[in-house]
């Protein structure tokens, strides 16, 4: 073995630009983490207010080769040491998925390698299975809660490619409404994390705030009418903390009664997932924990948040499954889960 790549046995490389994070992950056959990179576009976006499609696509050119470089670098690999390369296909924005796509596509051409394009959502799904996250990884089937901004689903997850909504949203994702509530309280975006913080200040009993389908049979979720009676607490002059700390419990409580619903629906699962950004939030964990007397996996939130070291450990597997797509694969901005199917060899 060549002592300066003392990791060389089927490394494989994993690349993630569906939103506005540039991410790139090598890991060992194993899916151990040998490399990490992720850049998140924030800043390039918080003056617009919200991500902005094409500065997204744009940014991820720019800085995508420069991170493959640095996180094969780090790992002491060259792309020809590589088993493989996967790349997320969708869903997400298309023009920054056909750039993560491509460039990784390129990278599998060039050097003879198989390329994956892996489903975001999936990724997300699979990521508490990832060797060494927790004491035990859980076993199939487990119910996934996706709480992000741009996705809120509940999903069981049988096995690889099996998957079955139980529940999504009717109208805005749960981090979706975060961030609008948080704007309408005059903090900046993305206002998750700044909402959270005045939450702590402030009496979630001093202002009424509905709690959509708490409830109602089934899994979905409603939160665009939350949002509005935010508006309306904020126009009547109820104190910011106080709105931030209603409607952070409101959702804590929706969320909780949600999941609730899901354990009924699958009875048999092994464990409650998290993924998404606002599973980073102390009040939606602590709900959730509280709401089923299933075991709650929270990854840590830098894996709970877009990341390539899920899409690479995806990759992994569904290649491990004798799955090669083609170089036609084309992205998809729209991609449910419900349609995937276990990897085809
Ligand atoms: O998963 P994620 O990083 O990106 C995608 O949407 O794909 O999730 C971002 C969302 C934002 O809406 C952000 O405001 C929210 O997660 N978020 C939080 C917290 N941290 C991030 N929401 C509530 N509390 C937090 N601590
Ligand atoms: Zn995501």
């Amino acid at each position: 073995m060549n002592e300066t790549r003392p990791h060389a046995s089927e490394p494989f490389l994993g690349v993630e630009s569906s939103c506005d994070e540039t991410a790139a992950a090598v890991l060992d056959g194993q899916g151990r983490v040998l490399a990490e990179a992720v850049w998140s576009q924030t800043a390039e976006h918080t003056r617009f207010g919200g991500v902005v499609p094409e500065v997204a696509a744009r940014a991820h050119l720019q800085r995508l080769p420069a991170m493959v470089a640095g996180v094969l670098a780090q790992a002491g690999l060259r792309v020809a040491d590589l088993s493989g390369v996967a790349a997320t296909a969708g869903p997400g924005l298309i023009g920054g998925l056909v750039v993560g796509a491509s460039f990784a596509k390129g990278l599998a051409l060039g050097a003879g390698l198989p390329f994956i394009g892996v489903n975001h959502l999936e990724a997300h799904a699979l990521t508490a299975r990832l060797p060494g996250l927790f004491p035990e990884a859980p076993a199939f089937p487990y119910l996934l809660l996706l709480l992000s901004g741009g996705h809120c689903q509940c999903v069981a997850v049988h096995g690889l490619g099996r998957y079955e909504r139980l529940g999504t949203t009717l109208d805005d994702a749960v981090g979706e409404a975060f961030d609008k509530s948080a704007k309408l309280l005059g903090l900046p975006w993305p206002g998750g994390p700044h909402l959270e913080r005045l939450a702590a200040t402030g009496n979630a009993k001093a202002v009424p705030l509905p709690r959509p389908l708490l409830g109602r049979p089934g899994c979905d979720f409603s939160f665009s009418g939350l949002k509005t009676a935010v508006a309306q607490a904020v126009a009547r002059g109820a104190a910011p903390a106080d709105v931030a700390a209603a409607f952070q419990a409101s959702v804590a409580a929706v969320l909780a009664d949600r999941a609730r619903r899901a354990h009924a629906m699958l009875p048999g699962a092994t464990a409650l997932v998290v993924a998404g950004g606002v599973a980073a939030n102390a009040a939606v964990r602590a709900a959730l924990a509280a709401a089923t007397p299933l075991p709650l996996l929270a990854p840590p939130p830098a894996l709970c948040t877009d990341n390539a070291v899920m899409v690479a450990w995806a990759g992994l597997l569904r290649l491990a499954g004798g799955q090669r797509d083609g170089m036609a694969l084309a992205p998809r901005p729209r991609w449910p889960m419900a349609e995937m199917q276990p990897p085809a060899a």
